[in-house]
């Protein structure tokens, strides 16, 4: 991504930073999932409708966890029955919704349940279960155990009565426990959806492995074995479909596995100073662009571009720098732990001009960016069948003040 980056110099098209997606990248990991029955895409990691309609193209179904991504999902084509709606919690215009076009809810609460039951019974449902345990890249991407408030407990005894009380049509069976989980872990969810099949003793058509799979952001970072996780869970599947008699659907819902890799966000230094003797590099976006460094301690790969060509190979010499946004917030530091103690990185030696790209920023980036110090929702950059298009104009102050005013 970063030598076709440097091959085009889009840098000196667009003023300002921006993001750019590949979507060959996207389209060459989308196959690399396809033994599963469906792909469910978990658009919060990326969900510009530009995108959405082209992973469409790809058989690819999606998931909405909000109102606004019911809408994103509808507004980019995909018909009703190829929308899932994931919550904890449900408010009333997305119910409304939700019941006018019949769209299947995967349900985190009791009380979700009776909200839906009360005014849609026999609605098609999921159940999504916390199994009593749960793994993340971070504490905060761990979405089950006793700490999460994600999902029904996995030995809730009201649930089934419930289900029956409303006359709901259960579908199927979800879990996702974290995300940027690794093999390990993944393994046991496996085993935790045959243990739950076995306990609710139901018919159902469909499991869920839910998303997680991490990606290589570190060059040290294990890649996961699709091969494998897709014949653990093949295997679980067909134990499953045994013990119920019956043909049973095997999805699993990555966000993060098929766009990550495929986007890079660039941006320009600004200003290098030292403070007493510490080198910082002040460039024009900042947490309110790129949350990940800020909140988990996450680990974004940064390359340099020189504004006046001149090479940068493993041997240039690199000096230790801090990268800094310009936000008026002291933590505005990309390069971080995650407890916010500065990490120093060696970079080559910038100077204001100069560009610093962040790799594997196609999840969670543009979709985790606000408008924190007023700044501007950056651009979004794509780059299919070799053009690039804008897919998101850069924010304009109209825009910005137009709920106010
Ligand atoms: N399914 C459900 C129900 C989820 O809650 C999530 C992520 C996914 C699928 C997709 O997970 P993925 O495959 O992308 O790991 N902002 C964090 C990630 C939090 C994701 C929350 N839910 C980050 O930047 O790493």
């Amino acid at each position: 991504m970063y030598n076709f980056f440097k091959n085009i110099n889009l840098n000196k098209k667009y003023s300002g930073p921006f993001w750019l997606y590949n979507f060959n990248i996207i389209k060459k990991k989308i196959l690399k999932l396809k033994k599963f029955d469906i792909i469910r895409f978990a658009q919060k990691s990326c969900s510009n409708i530009n995108i959405l309609k082209l992973i469409k193209k790809y058989n690819v179904q999606i998931d909405s966890v909000s109102y606004g991504e019911l809408n994103r999902a509808i507004n980019s084509g995909f018909n009703r029955k190829n929308i899932i709606f994931t919550s904890d919690i449900i408010d009333y215009d997305t119910l409304k919704k939700i019941v006018k076009l019949k769209i299947t809810v995967n349900i985190g609460s009791i009380d979700m349940l009776h909200q839906l039951g009360k005014i849609s019974p026999k609605h098609k449902i999921w159940i999504r279960i916390n199994p009593g345990f749960g793994h993340g890249h971070n504490e905060k991407t761990n979405t089950g155990g006793e700490n999460s408030k994600h999902g029904i407990w996995y030995n809730d005894k009201s649930l089934y009565g419930i289900i029956k009380k409303y006359n709901f049509k259960l579908c199927g069976i979800h879990i996702h426990i974290g995300s940027g989980v690794d093999y390990k872990h993944l393994k046991n969810v496996c085993y935790a959806m045959m243990n739950q099949i076995l306990y609710i003793n139901k018919s159902i058509k469909s499991i869920s492995a839910g998303g997680g799979l991490s990606i290589p952001y570190k060059k040290k970072d294990r890649i996961i074995n699709i091969k494998n996780y897709f014949n653990l869970w093949n295997n679980i599947r067909n134990k499953i479909s045994n013990y119920l008699g019956k043909k049973i659907t095997l999805e699993i819902e990555p966000g993060r596995f098929l766009t990550a890799e495929s986007g890079i966000l660039v941006t320009q230094v600004k200003s290098v100073k030292f403070i007493k003797n510490k080198y910082f590099v002040l460039i024009d976006a900042g947490f309110n662009d790129l949350l990940r460094p800020v909140m988990y301690g996450s680990y974004h790969k940064i390359s340099v571009i020189k504004k006046k060509i001149s090479y940068i190979n493993k041997s240039t010499f690199r000096v230790p720098t801090i990268v800094g946004g310009p936000l008026c917030e002291s933590g505005d530091i990309f390069t971080q732990n995650s407890n916010g103690k500065i990490k120093i990185r060696f970079l080559p030696k910038v100077s204001p001009g100069d560009y610093l790209i962040f790799h594997n920023t196609g999840a969670y980036g543009s979709s985790m960016s606000s408008n924190y110090n007023s700044r501007l929702l950056i651009p979004e950059i794509l780059f299919y069948k070799n053009k690039f298009k804008i897919i998101r104009k850069k924010q304009n102050i109209k825009d910005l003040l137009k709920l106010e005013n």
